[in-house]
């Protein structure tokens, strides 16, 4: 069962003189920006000597750092992988090391016992979350869908479709006419979405788009302008993360719905980690974050300013 945690927990359990390794994909995204920037705030307050290697997508070069954060006998590693698969060898090597290994924001296909936790929201329900609202909102008129996929391969981008697919599932009105990854970055959300209203009559036989996340529906937004079309009437938009751009098009009505996720995985992790290394006590295998559905009704300039202290 998993530890159910409210979006904005800043904890602060003691843990000075640790050395953690952390091992991120990239900045892909606001979100993963916001991330890193919060991972090394909530280190810092911890008195944590955090050691940051940024991956630039990949994972041989993940793989690479969590090597050499082993060679270095750190205290802990945190982990957000790059894609779900391919991980074994290299945890094992952690484990073997006595490191613990802590995911961050995505799952990976590797056995249990080969990491401490995984600090990860639930991402199937995101995408659940998502489509529940999209057919709340057509409510029974037919509607095609295009899909932007995030990065093929990565935990969120199969949860999110699988999510978002139950949703729709016996609901003949709703159809995905086109899905394709836009690898999470807004550049390739916007190129991706060109593509889809080209091969879609300029956009008039599509209804709504469902990103993955909101830096791609950022793109997307722009592409349907672009298009002479108006995002978040002509076409719907809804899409993950919460990143405060998000809330100024749905403050301008360009977008309409986003599921939160919290940046702020590292506290969460940093305070498990504490009370492992302190009394040996394993914390239980998924510790959950919560998933928020923000719509236009919810005050989004409010939000965006909320938002906007909180490592955005
Ligand atoms: O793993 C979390 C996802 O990765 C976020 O939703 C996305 O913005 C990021 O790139």
């Amino acid at each position: 069962s998993a530890t159910i945690l409210a979006a904005c927990t800043f904890g602060s359990a003691s843990a000075a003189d640790l050395v953690v390794g952390f091992s991120q994909i990239g900045s892909e995204s606001g979100w993963r920006a916001a991330e890193t920037t919060l991972t090394k705030q909530q280190a810092e307050q911890r008195g944590i000597d955090l050691k940051f290697a940024d991956a630039q997508q990949k994972q041989e070069n993940q793989i690479k750092a969590i090597r050499s954060f082993i060679a270095q006998g750190v205290n802990a590693i945190l982990l957000a992988p790059v894609v779900a698969t391919g991980w074994d060898e290299v945890l094992q090597e952690a484990k073997d090391a006595e490191i613990p290994v802590i995911l961050l924001d995505r799952t990976v296909d590797a056995p249990k016992e080969l990491y401490l936790t995984a600090v990860t929201s639930d991402l199937v329900h995101e995408g659940n979350v998502a489509g529940k609202w999209l057919v709340d909102t057509v409510a029974g008129k037919s509607c095609n869908v295009v899909e932007l996929q995030g990065t093929t391969g990565s935990s969120p981008a199969i949860d999110r479709k699988k999510g978002f697919e139950a949703a729709l599932a016996g609901k003949d009105n709703l159809k995905i006419v086109r899905s394709q990854t836009g690898d999470f970055t807004r550049t390739k959300g916007k190129e991706v979405m060109e593509s889809f209203l080209k091969a879609e009559d300029g956009g008039k036989n599509i209804c709504a788009l469902y990103a993955h996340n909101d830096d791609m529906a950022v793109g997307a937004i722009q592409a349907i302008k672009e298009a002479g079309l108006k995002p978040g009437k002509d076409i719907l938009v809804v899409s993950i993360d919460a990143v405060p751009d998000i809330f100024q098009a749905m403050a301008a009505g360009e977008a309409n719905a986003t599921v939160e996720l919290t940046p702020n995985m590292a506290g969460p992790a940093f305070d498990v980690l504490a009370t492992y290394l302190k009394d040996g006590k394993e914390p239980a295998k998924w510790i959950q974050t919560e998933s928020k559905l923000y719509t236009q009704a919810d005050d989004p300039m409010k939000v965006y300013e909320e938002k906007k202290g909180l490592g955005y």
